[in-house]
């Protein structure tokens, strides 16, 4: 089947649902997304969306932190724009139908009242790396109120056709000869619909990337099965430029149990409060810098990585025992009733956490407006580069990013709604001589040993001789699920092991390509910063 849009979206976060409200006003929009329409990293953000809201914040401070926690990579110009045009898109967020929590006169209050809509109410929280309250939220659990709220907007719109369980597979690329010099342009892509098995041809003059990150390319992760980095791995198979891969964020906080799937505890645990201790009591973020538990990301996830090599211990503490119990219930709701449902009462215990795979600050490069390398494809959200994060992300900066993008991307992208263009005729997907696969267990094992080894190898701290063994494993991994590839019938499950492997090359590349240490990158074998040789990007 053939099926043809003026746009065409790829994930249905918070990027992708809110460049389709957008684009619905300038032509026809088909949205398709690999699971049901809310799962996303989205629906599970905790904290909340960093904006400057209040008397006493300035954007200036914002700009600052953003760059200070960026290691010398942001770029300003980025930075400046985003965090200047965020309390705009907050208004719209809230216009669109989502509400967040008030500010409470009282700290002992019932409830946080999520259902503001005068921007003066809003509550404001506070995360590592920030030098003010600057982060609106609903509760605990601002994705879900996002989400929500966009695909009810979204449906009330009526013209954004979503299409729901279906995957993309690879962006369809064509340039006629003449036009060849100037590179290729993106007309759609091959999806697969995960319930019938057919392959279909999404055409459109212009096709968004808003798949979200890549966390599952590691062991542990704070992220949902989703993220799996296909929107990088298919824009890097076209061809496209990706850039600042090396640059994975751990998130400190992850609860340490068996069976939590490194369920998130908020940095805004520790903006109220928390402390990290060791087994013994002992609060050790002191040591190793001057914002203490909240210093940047970056630096609380090494110095608990370190502490734990240094003691052999499996986990450190998360201590909020100190607050009012009632405070604890009402500000975090969904993380007090996730703890306790693992044996662990936050009011009253330090609870277990490790750091955890969170965000690619790396990914799909763009300019300012989303536009890729590749003529009529734009990325925004996790999977884009914009230059905003540089070598280490500031708290709750992505959301904002997400949106602040998808209003530009957009306002960049309407006109070729407008524009007759002419489509090239493309081949409709062939399966060749593919056959259904007698060998799954393949998909499993390759799928284990890359994460396994992208945790152990690629992780929090890394080596030269990490690196290398990391990158020998990788081209046999990917020579090998190449083959089984051209071999078999496409399914969900091998696309996704593909394009982990995929992505997991790129950041091995590019973390062997940065020789020294910044931001989320550390080598031990290059521990100084060298601004002289190193303060770019690395683009691939
Ligand atoms: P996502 O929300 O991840 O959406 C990606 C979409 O693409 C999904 O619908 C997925 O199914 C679809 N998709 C992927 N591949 C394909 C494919 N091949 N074909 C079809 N569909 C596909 N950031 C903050 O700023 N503040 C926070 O408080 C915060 N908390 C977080 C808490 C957790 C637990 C996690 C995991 C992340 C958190 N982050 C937070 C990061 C933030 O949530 C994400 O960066 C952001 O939501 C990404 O949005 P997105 O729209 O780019 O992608
Ligand atoms: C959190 O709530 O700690 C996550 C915030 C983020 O990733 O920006």
């Amino acid at each position: 089947m053939e099926i043809k849009s003026d746009f065409l979206i790829i994930g249905s976060g918070i990027a992708g649902l809110s460049f389709a409200l957008k684009a619905a006003k300038f032509g026809n929009v088909s949205l398709v997304t690999k699971r049901e329409k809310w799962e996303s990293a989205t629906f599970y953000a905790q904290g909340g969306i960093a904006s400057v809201l209040s008397a006493e914040d300035s954007f200036e401070a914002h700009i600052k932190d953003t760059i200070e926690a960026g290691a010398g990579l942001c770029h300003p110009d980025i930075v400046e724009m985003v965090v200047r045009d965020g309390p705009n898109r907050i208004r719209e967020l809230m216009e669109f139908g989502a509400s967040f929590s008030k500010r409470m006169a009282d700290s002992r209050a019932k409830d946080f009242g999520v259902g503001v809509n005068n921007i003066e109410e809003l509550d404001l929280g506070k995360e590592g790396g920030h030098s003010k309250r600057r982060i609106v939220h609903a509760k605990d659990m601002t994705g879900q109120e996002i989400e929500e709220a966009l695909l009810k907007a979204v449906k009330a719109e009526g013209k954004i056709t979503i299409y729901e369980n279906h995957i993309a597979i690879d962006l369809i690329t064509h340039s006629k000869f003449i036009e060849k010099l100037n590179g290729d342009t993106c007309w759609g892509a091959y999806i697969l619909n995960k319930k019938s098995g057919d392959v279909h041809t999404f055409l459109a003059k212009g096709t968004i990337l808003a798949t979200g990150g890549a966390g599952k390319v590691y062991l542990y992760t704070s992220n949902p099965d989703i993220a799996t980095g296909d929107g990088i791995a298919m824009a890097y198979r076209a061809g496209a430029s990706i850039a600042n891969m090396e640059f994975i964020q751990f998130h400190p906080t992850c609860l340490y149990h068996p069976k939590a799937k490194s369920f998130l505890i908020s940095e805004a645990v520790r903006g109220e409060g928390g402390i990290l201790r060791l087994k013994d009591g002992t609060p050790f973020m002191t040591s190793y810098h001057p914002m203490k538990d909240l210093a940047p990301r970056d630096i609380v996830a090494r110095a608990i990585d370190f502490e734990l090599k240094k003691s052999g211990a499996e986990c450190v503490y998360l201590d909020i025992t100190d607050k009012d119990p009632a405070f604890i219930k009402t500000r975090f709701p969904n993380l007090y009733e996730k703890c306790l449902s693992f044996g662990f009462d936050i009011t009253e215990t330090p609870v277990p956490v490790v750091p955890a795979a969170h965000y690619i600050c790396g990914g799909v490069l763009t300019n300012d407006c989303g536009e890729s390398s590749i003529k009529r494809l734009f990325a925004i959200g996790e999977t884009a580069c914009t230059g905003l994060h540089g070598a280490n992300r500031l708290a709750s900066n992505s959301l904002l990013e997400a949106l602040v993008f998808a209003n530009r991307t957009c306002i960049k992208a309407q006109g070729l709604a407008a524009k007759d263009a002419a489509i090239p005729r493309i081949p409709a997907w062939r399966t060749g001589g593919a056959v259904n696969s007698d060998e799954a267990v393949i998909i499993s094992q390759n799928w284990d040993e890359v994460r396994r080894f992208m945790w152990n190898y690629v992780g929090i701290a890394r080596s030269n001789k990490r690196l290398d063994r990391a990158h020998r494993r990788i081209e046999n991994l990917r020579a090998e699920i190449n083959e089984y590839y051209w071999n078999f019938t496409v399914t969900s499950d091998l696309l996704e092991l593909r394009n982990i492997a995929t992505v997991a090359e790129l950041i091995i590349k590019c973390a062997m390509l940065r020789k020294e240490s910044r931001g989320l990158h550390y080598n031990i074998d290059y521990p100084e910063t060298d601004d002289k040789n190193w303060k770019r990007d690395t683009i691939i």
